[in-house]
């Protein structure tokens, strides 16, 4: 039998053992999944603490409990190791590892190749390698398979290559892992085939498509869409302030269209592991080939410029009350990059607090999610949300609005609020 249908047909029994590389916000998820649909899962994670806690039933990531993660434990379907020599024992393994921005805000794909390295010192015929991570069009067949083709097994026919990008919103409830669907492409049709009855299984519905280009590229169109869209809505919050006309208003005027419309809304920024990475990936493969992406760097553009227009909106509105920003209590409700998550990656609320200072404020924080964070090598702690607190701010600044903030409380006792996200009036 060849090891395509050998591996369809393993799927099928769910006698698959998956591995999956990095176990963060997208591989704890994926890993619950697969246990769910009755295959066995090894981890793999070069973190000591990230292995011991999940080990110990401890989940760090908020979309899996400790529940959830207990159940996967218990009856072995789950363990983790940071052995790499143990890749050679899944019949499939899942990238799941982080891709950042260097310093210059070019694609760091170091962490993927130290992943495919892991994975192809200990590769043997049958296995399927499938990579998650988002990444620029080509990293696939360019890092990737030149290094699994050294090892001498044919990519199609001994060893199957695809890359099928995770959809995962943490914090979503409604949209998990299971019910997105996922879509993969792979280096061959052969490659394609087996890696979408590996996951059938586990997902409700999969989308093949022609090419392993092809799957890169529709994550990079989905978020650059949001980033797009995020600094459309953006500009229309400068504009609209300039125009004295409430953008709120005009926003959920316009959303009743029924059709050609789509709802996005204004905020201090973009932040997370996605939309303010993930545009500079495809922006970065098109410089490269001489062209260059005017609509995704001037939205990258204009959502980074958001910090600097709420803190412009605290000087005014002290200096409208007689004070300047120098030496002024500033409260920031919410430094998490979105409602109702611990995250912190490229939060606009970290830009904010720095320009507040930058400026001479002084500037606490509160977050029901975020008890403590350090940046800069200042070691920050999340303050009470108590009258006093609210009372000793000069302004009170809305970033993030996590539904655990009592927006009543602040509307009674904050003597000046800025809110970028319109929490307040969405409360009332
Ligand atoms: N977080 C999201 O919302 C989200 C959504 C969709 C896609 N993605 C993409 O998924 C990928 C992973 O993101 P994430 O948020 O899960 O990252 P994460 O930082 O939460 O997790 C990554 C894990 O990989 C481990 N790791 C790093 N290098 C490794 C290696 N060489 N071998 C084994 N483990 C290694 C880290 O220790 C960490 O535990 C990124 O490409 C990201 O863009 C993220």
């Amino acid at each position: 039998m060849s090891f395509a249908d050998d591996l369809i047909q393993k799927a099928e029994r769910r006698e698959v053992l998956f591995g999956i590389v990095g176990l963060g916000y997208v591989g704890l998820p994926l890993a619950y999944e697969l246990t769910r649909a009755g295959y066995r899962v090894l981890g793999y994670d070069i973190s000591r603490r990230v292995v011991d806690g999940l080990m110990a039933g401890r989940s760090h990531v908020k979309d899996i409990s400790d529940q959830q993660l207990q159940s996967m434990l218990a009856g072995d379907r789950f363990v983790a190791t940071t052995e790499a020599s143990r890749l050679r024992e899944p019949d499939a393994v899942s990238i799941c590892v982080p891709t950042p921005l260097s310093k210059f805000k070019d694609p760091d794909v170091s962490y993927i190749v130290a992943a495919t390295n892991a994975v192809r010192a200990a590769v043997r015929p049958g296995q399927a390698v499938i990579l998650e991570s988002t990444t620029y069009p080509g990293t696939t067949r360019e890092v990737m398979l030149p290094a699994l083709k050294s090892t001498g097994l044919t990519v199609g026919q001994d060893l199957f290559l695809a890359f099928s990008p995770e959809r995962v919103d943490p914090g979503n409830v409604t949209w998990t892992t299971r019910n997105t669907p996922k879509v993969v492409g792979g280096i061959t049709p052969e490659c394609t085939r087996v890696v979408t009855a590996l996951y059938q299984p586990a997902i409700e519905r999969i989308v093949a498509v022609s090419s392993i280009e092809t799957a890169e590229l529709v994550k990079l169109l989905e978020n650059t869409f949001r980033s797009v869209n995020i600094g459309l809505v953006n500009e229309m919050a400068i504009v609209c302030d300039k125009l004295g006309v409430d953008v709120w208003e005009v926003i959920d005027a316009a959303a009743t269209k029924p059709f050609g419309f789509m709802k996005f809304t204004p905020g201090p920024g973009v932040g997370g592991h996605c939309i303010p990475v993930d545009p500079h990936y495809l922006a970065w493969k098109m410089r490269g080939l001489n062209y260059k992406t005017r609509f995704i760097d001037l939205a990258g553009e204009l959502n980074s410029e958001m910090p600097h227009f709420w803190v412009q909106k605290v000087a005014e509105s002290l200096n409208n009350d007689g004070r300047a920003v120098k030496g002024s209590q500033v409260l920031v409700l919410g430094v998490a990059y979105k409602k109702d998550i611990e995250d912190l990656r490229e939060s606009p609320a970290l830009d904010i607090i720095r320009l507040l200072e930058a400026q001479g404020a002084r500037v606490s924080y509160h977050d029901p999610w975020v008890g403590r964070f350090t940046e800069d090598g200042v070691e920050r702690v999340s303050v009470p949300l108590t009258r006093q607190a609210l009372q000793a701010a000069d302004c009170v600044m809305v970033v993030t609005d996590h539904s655990a903030i009592d927006y009543g409380q602040v509307r009674e006792h904050a003597r000046m609020v800025v809110d970028t996200r319109n929490a307040l009036r969405r409360n009332l």
